[in-house]
């Protein structure tokens, strides 16, 4: 669903912020049938706002990505990375940065069958670590995967958080305010129905419908305060809220997409204070 909310924007008509190239070859003939539902069940404003936000949620991340390596990141952990294809669009950066494409074990097999199928030569510095974060330790998986915990590194966990429990999100948090000082994080949340306007509350039933047909229901859902709060209580500190809003002025300026406010962008940054400093 999200790889063809990008390919449907990369291919679709301008303002273009991203030109995710991969995305539908990744997602193939499944990928196609759920955009062909999605066409079928839910309105083209709606559908326009989900695909904007899909590519505005990934072009944001990969802007934090470039910014991290700037500034001397050289390790990068996308979790839950489904059919993010930034380390093949991005061999520019793969001299300096060894990314870790951290995923459930089915969606990861998944993934690496399609990038099979697609001949695409898989990067040296790409390592993939299967995680099921409902039940296992992030931290014990990147460990075994040689990322370095003594590194800062960036983190994305883009699209993820609904479908946990609360204790799968603690757990994870956890394992992340434990890598080294300066580590920064990227996530989405997605906003409980009493907190959005109407269409973006229409959005949500959408998008939360057409997951759990799928077999993947929402099941965590965050209020600002509410996600703030909690990376808080975790140790993280300097976070940063993103939404609909910002999009719009850091990347449509006048360009009316439609957004709606479903899901939005936090970051964080593991402090010098934290547990594992
Ligand atoms: C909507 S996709 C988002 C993928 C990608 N981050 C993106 O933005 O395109 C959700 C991802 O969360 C992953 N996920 C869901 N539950 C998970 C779990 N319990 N453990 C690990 N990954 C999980 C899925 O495997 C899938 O790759």
């Amino acid at each position: 669903m999200a790889a063809m909310g990008r390919a449907v924007h990369s291919d679709g008509p301008p303002p273009h912020i991203l030109d995710d190239w991969l995305a539908a070859d990744l997602a193939g003939v499944e990928g196609r049938a759920i955009l062909d539902n999605m066409r079928a069940n839910v309105t083209p404003d709606r559908l326009q706002a989900f695909q904007a936000w899909t590519a505005v949620r990934t072009r944001f991340v990969e802007d934090f990505v470039e910014s991290a390596v700037a500034a001397g990141v050289r390790q990068y952990v996308v979790l839950g990375a489904g059919l993010d294809s930034f380390a093949y669009r991005h061999a520019e950066l793969l001299e300096r940065l060894t990314i870790f494409e951290v995923d459930h074990p089915f969606s990861q097999a998944w993934k690496r069958r399609r990038l099979d199928e697609l001949h695409i030569t898989l990067p040296h510095n790409v390592v993939f670590a299967a995680v099921d974060f409902e039940t296992q330790s992030l931290l014990d998986a990147l460990k075994a995967s040689g990322f370095a915990l003594d590194q800062r590194a960036v983190l994305s966990w883009i699209g993820v958080t609904m479908y946990l429990a609360r204790e799968a999100i603690d757990a994870t948090l956890a394992s992340i305010v434990s890598c080294a000082p300066g580590t920064r994080i990227a996530l989405t949340y997605d906003q409980p129905p009493d907190v959005l306007s109407d269409k973006a509350r229409a959005l949500l039933a959408d998008v939360s419908g057409t997951a759990a047909k799928y077999g993947e229901p929402f099941v965590s859902l965050f209020r600002q305060d509410e996600i703030e709060r909690l990376l808080i209580e975790h140790g993280f500190d300097s976070v940063t809220h993103f939404g609909a809003d910002e999009a719009v002025s850091r990347y449509f300026g006048a360009t009316d997409v439609g957004m709606a406010d479903v899901q939005r962008l936090v970051t964080a940054v593991v402090p010098k204070s934290s547990p594992a400093a």
